[in-house]
C-alpha cells in the first residue's frame, strides 16, 4: 500500500465547466468543487442566477466564470469550452447538470414535450461532452459527471413522467458507452443518481399537493428528501484523485428509495 501525504480530495488548480449552476444541485454542487480548490465555470441559460451563483463561488477563494448559454445548441457548448480553455489554461471537469422534468400522463404526453426533455436531458448532455473530449482528449485527462436521477433506475408509482424516467436511463447507458469509449484517453466518466432533493422545482411539488408530497417521502427509507449540499461528496470524489479508478459507474444518492 502507498503512503501519500497529498489529501485525496483536493482540487486545488482544477477547472470545472458546470451546466446549469444557477441553482439547485448544480449550485450546491459548483460551491462543494470550489471549497476543495477547484475554479468553476458555470454555463447557465438564466444570466440573473448564474451571475449570483459565479460571485458566490468566487467568495469561496477560486475563480469563476459565468458563460450565458444553452447546452442543447452546440455553438453555445463549444465556445463555452473555448473559454474556459481560453482563460484558464485546459478544463479538467465537465459536469452535464442542466436536466427537468415534464409530468404528464403518457397517453396525455405531447411528442413535441416528449422531444424536450430528451433534448435537454440527453442530446445537450452528449453536446457538451462532445465539445469537452476536445481540450481532455488533447491533455490526455478528464473527467466527466453526468447527472442521471434514480428515475433512470426504477419507475416510482406517485410520478408519472416517462419522457423524464426513459431519458435518464439514457443518461446512464451514454455514461457507461462514453466511459468505455474515451477510457483510452484517459477521460473517466461517471454518473450521480439522486433521489427526490429539496431544489426549486422539487420543492413545489412538496408545496403543490403537501398530502402527495407526505406519501412520496413514505416510501423513502431514511423518511426524508435530501439536501442539495448532500450532493457536494460525490461531485468531488468523481472528479478528484480519490476516484482515479472508477468510470463508467453510477453513485445513488437517494436515502435508499431504490432499495426496495
Ligand atoms: N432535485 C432532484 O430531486 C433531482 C433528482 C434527480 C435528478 N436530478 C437532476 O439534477 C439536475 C439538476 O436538477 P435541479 O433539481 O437542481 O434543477 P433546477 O431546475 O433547480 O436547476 C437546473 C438549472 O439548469 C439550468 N438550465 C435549464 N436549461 C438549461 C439549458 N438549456 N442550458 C443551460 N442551463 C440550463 C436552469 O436555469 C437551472 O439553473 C437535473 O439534471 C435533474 O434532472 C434532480
Amino acid at each position: 500500500m502507498t503512503v501519500s501525504n497529498r489529501n485525496l480530495f483536493d482540487l486545488t488548480g482544477s477547472n470545472v465547466l458546470l451546466t446549469g449552476g444557477g441553482q439547485g444541485l448544480g449550485k450546491a454542487m459548483a460551491l462543494g468543487m470550489a471549497a476543495h480548490g477547484a475554479n468553476v465555470a458555470i454555463l447557465e441559460v438564466n444570466p440573473k442566477t448564474g451571475e449570483e451563483a459565479a460571485h458566490e463561488i468566487e467568495s469561496v477563494g477560486v475563480r469563476s466564470l459565468l458563460i450565458v448559454g444553452d447546452v442543447t445548441d452546440e455553438a453555445s457548448a463549444t465556445s463555452a469550452v473555448n473559454r474556459v480553455v481560453d482563460a484558464w489554461g485546459r478544463l479538467d471537469v465537465l459536469v452535464n447538470n442542466a436536466g427537468f422534468a415534464i409530468l404528464s400522463p403518457a397517453e396525455e404526453m405531447s411528442v413535441v414535450d416528449f422531444k424536450r426533455v430528451y433534448e435537454l436531458d440527453v442530446v445537450g448532455m452528449f453536446i457538451c461532452s462532445k465539445a469537452a473530449f476536445v481540450p481532455m482528449a488533447k491533455q490526455r485527462h478528464g473527467v466527466i459527471i453526468n447527472m442521471a436521477s434514480m428515475c433512470g433506475m426504477t419507475v416510482l408509482l406517485s410520478n408519472k413522467h416517462a419522457a423524464y424516467n426513459s431519458a435518464k436511463a439514457s443518461v446512464i447507458m451514454l455514461t457507461k458507452s462514453l466511459a468505455v469509449e474515451w477510457a483510452p484517453h484517459n477521460i473517466r466518466v461517471n454518473a450521480i443518481a439522486p433521489g427526490y432533493v429539496n431544489t426549486p422545482p422539487v420543492m413545489k411539488m412538496g408545496e403543490e399537493d403537501p398530502k402527495r408530497w407526505a406519501a412520496m417521502m413514505s416510501r423513502v427509507p431514511m423518511g426524508r428528501a435530501g439536501e442539495p449540499d448532500e450532493l457536494q461528496g460525490a461531485a468531488i470524489f468523481l472528479c478528484s484523485r480519490a476516484s482515479s479508478y472508477v468510470t463508467g459507474s453510477v453513485l445513488v444518492i437517494d436515502g435508499g428509495h431504490t432499495c426496495m
